[in-house]
């Protein structure tokens, strides 16, 4: 039954951040051979897709999300051809490549600024968005930069503004000029001809800003001493109406192609206005991104009544994702617990919808706090002290016991966690109990099992507070997935389903076998995955309750 179905809907998608998950030449930066050496781990894991974060030349103002040639490999990464070794080799593999797209900005260092920049009236100068300066003479709006102060930048030079929406070595493209759209669209073209699965597309609800450049209006729920860009409700410097087009165009070019290819959007919106990115005919992103469990508050009724909003608002059709961390927001089992971390994973591999997780979360990796004098991220560096620095959830992929954890054979770009030697794949991968083991379990079993790739979701009641239980069901296979998202064991009371089932995984891989759904327990920070069984719970006269 899952034949109807797309590989970017019954599969999983699996985050690699290049700079951080293997080094293949010691210069203590991961880099595109060293993807390639990894690949038959990701192919054991169970994966079928992943993506890579941006490995082009790029001066790492914003460490390859400002980019200097869309069409070639930095050094620092490898060349062309390493990129056609790590692809032909995840293909023999049956994994799926997608790449990172990043439409809305280059670096000040491409040649289509280079040039902009030279004159007024050069013939680039509209590839990028330039104002005269406010009536004050200084910017031309209030619009913030993402990462601390204002998104304009004076260029002395040609008494102008550009407006950068991330550091003032990114300035934003301008989308509304067709030439730049015609320029993207030969980038996607370049990698699609090469044969990759697909693309992520950075800020895609950022690409076209306010055509009459009117201020934000202030935040009233803004709290001082937190994010300062969150201070302005974004509503001229993004999610514009007239970037659909743009976008549908984008999805069409990617389906122009054979093999399906997926396009993927980077959206930070609240649901109503996430789902507009379908489009009105589905003829947008495939996934738009869904980021809710990131930022939610770990609690039982909050992350069912999040998911249930979710499935509600999807347009007719649409197909469900979430993702469960990135390279821009801190790690699952630093945000939940070590504990909780895999009844998170159990949730993300389970809810109805493509997964998306960040490289590392399967062996519980956490944050690393990083010392002020090895800070790297632009955003910590602007913005000190108010913990948004991403480097904690960037630090290098812990492979085994050894020195630099397996990653490199010197010292890092960015430190090696302290728990390296206990909390690795080499260890875990003999460890029957571990985080890895789970994903592994729980990853093959949604493999053979087409109710947990497409099955319909419910969310079921479970007695509890602290118990999220759902079902996914399709035609005969049910299954039922029990969270305990809090520090106590219950006995859960499940009526709907009743009867029997078999626990197939336990979060801890500790117990399988019958449990009888009206007095099920569960132990602190558990997540049960089980088999409602039809042969059993004919067997089983159904409980009274
Ligand atoms: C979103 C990316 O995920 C982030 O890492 C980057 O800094 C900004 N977009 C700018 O490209
Ligand atoms: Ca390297």
């Amino acid at each position: 039954m899952t034949e109807a179905y797309r590989w970017w809907q019954r599969g999983v998608v699996y985050q690699i951040y290049p700079r951080s998950f293997m080094d293949s030449n010691g210069d203590g930066i991961g880099d595109l051979p060293g993807i390639t050496a990894r690949l038959d781990y990701l192919q054991r894991l169970g994966v079928d897709a992943i993506w890579i974060s941006p490995f082009y030349p790029s001066p790492m103002a914003d460490f390859g999300y400002d980019i200097a040639n869309y069409v070639d490999v930095d050094p620092i990464f490898g060349t062309l051809a390493d990129f056609d070794v790590l692809l032909a080799a995840a293909h023999t593999r049956g994994l799926r490549v997608i790449l990172d797209l990043v439409p809305n900005h280059t670096s000040d260092q491409h040649p289509w600024f280079r040039e902009s920049r030279t004159a007024r009236d050069n013939p680039k100068r509209d590839w990028y968005l330039w104002r005269d300066p406010g009536p004050d003479g200084g910017p031309p709006n209030n619009w913030l930069s993402n990462f601390g102060g204002s998104a304009w930048a004076w260029d002395a030079a040609t008494g102008q503004y550009y407006l950068h929406s991330f550091v003032k070595e990114q300035p934003d493209l301008n989308l509304r000029n067709p030439a730049v759209e015609a320029a993207i669209a030969d980038v996607m073209r370049f990698w699609l001809d090469r044969g990759v699965d697909g693309f992520r597309a950075d800020v895609m609800h950022g690409m076209l800003k306010d055509d009459q450049w009117r201020d934000n209006p202030p935040n009233p729920h803004w709290a001082p001493n937190s994010n300062p860009y969150l201070a302005q409700l974004q509503i001229y410097s993004r999610n514009r109406p007239d970037a659909h087009p743009i976008i549908a165009r984008m999805r069409r070019l990617v389906d122009s192609y054979p093999g399906d290819r997926v396009l993927i959007g980077e959206i930070y919106l609240p649901n109503e206005q996430l789902m507009q990115y379908y489009g009105p005919n589905l003829d947008e992103a495939h996934l738009p991104f869904n980021f809710q469990l990131i930022a939610l508050p770990w609690s039982a009724p909050l992350v069912r009544q999040a998911v249930d909003a979710y499935e509600a608002a999807l347009p007719p059709g649409g197909w469900p994702n979430w993702v469960l961390g990135n390279h821009d927001r801190h790690r699952l089992a630093s945000r939940v617990g070590p504990a909780q971390a895999r009844v998170g994973l159990l949730l993300l591999l389970t809810l109805r919808g493509t997964p998306t997780w960040y490289y590392g979360d399967e062996i519980g990796m956490q944050d690393v706090p990083i010392p002020p004098e090895q800070v790297q991220d632009p955003w910590e560096k602007n913005v000190p002290g108010l913990g948004l620095g991403r480097d904690p959830e960037r630090t290098p992929m812990q492979w085994d016991a050894g020195p630099y954890a397996g990653f490199s054979t010197v010292p890092p770009w960015l430190p090696v966690a302290d728990d390296y030697r206990t909390v690795n794949v080499a260890m875990e991968e003999q460890d029957p109990t571990s985080s890895l083991a789970l994903c592994r379990a729980v990853l093959a079993l949604r493999g053979r099992t087409p109710a947990l790739q497409v099955g319909s979701y419910r969310a079921v009641p479970a007695g509890d507070p602290d118990v999220f239980a759902y079902l996914r069901t399709a035609g005969d296979s049910r299954w039922l997935v029990v969270l305990n998202l809090g520090p106590e064991s219950h006995t859960c009371v499940l009526t709907d389903p009743g009867g029997t089932a078999l626990i197939q995984v336990s979060t801890y891989l500790d117990r399988q076998g019958t449990a009888a759904l009206s007095a099920l327990s569960v132990r602190p920070h558990e997540g049960l995955l089980l088999e409602c069984d039809n042969t059993l719970l004919l067997q089983t006269p159904l409980s009274p309750a």
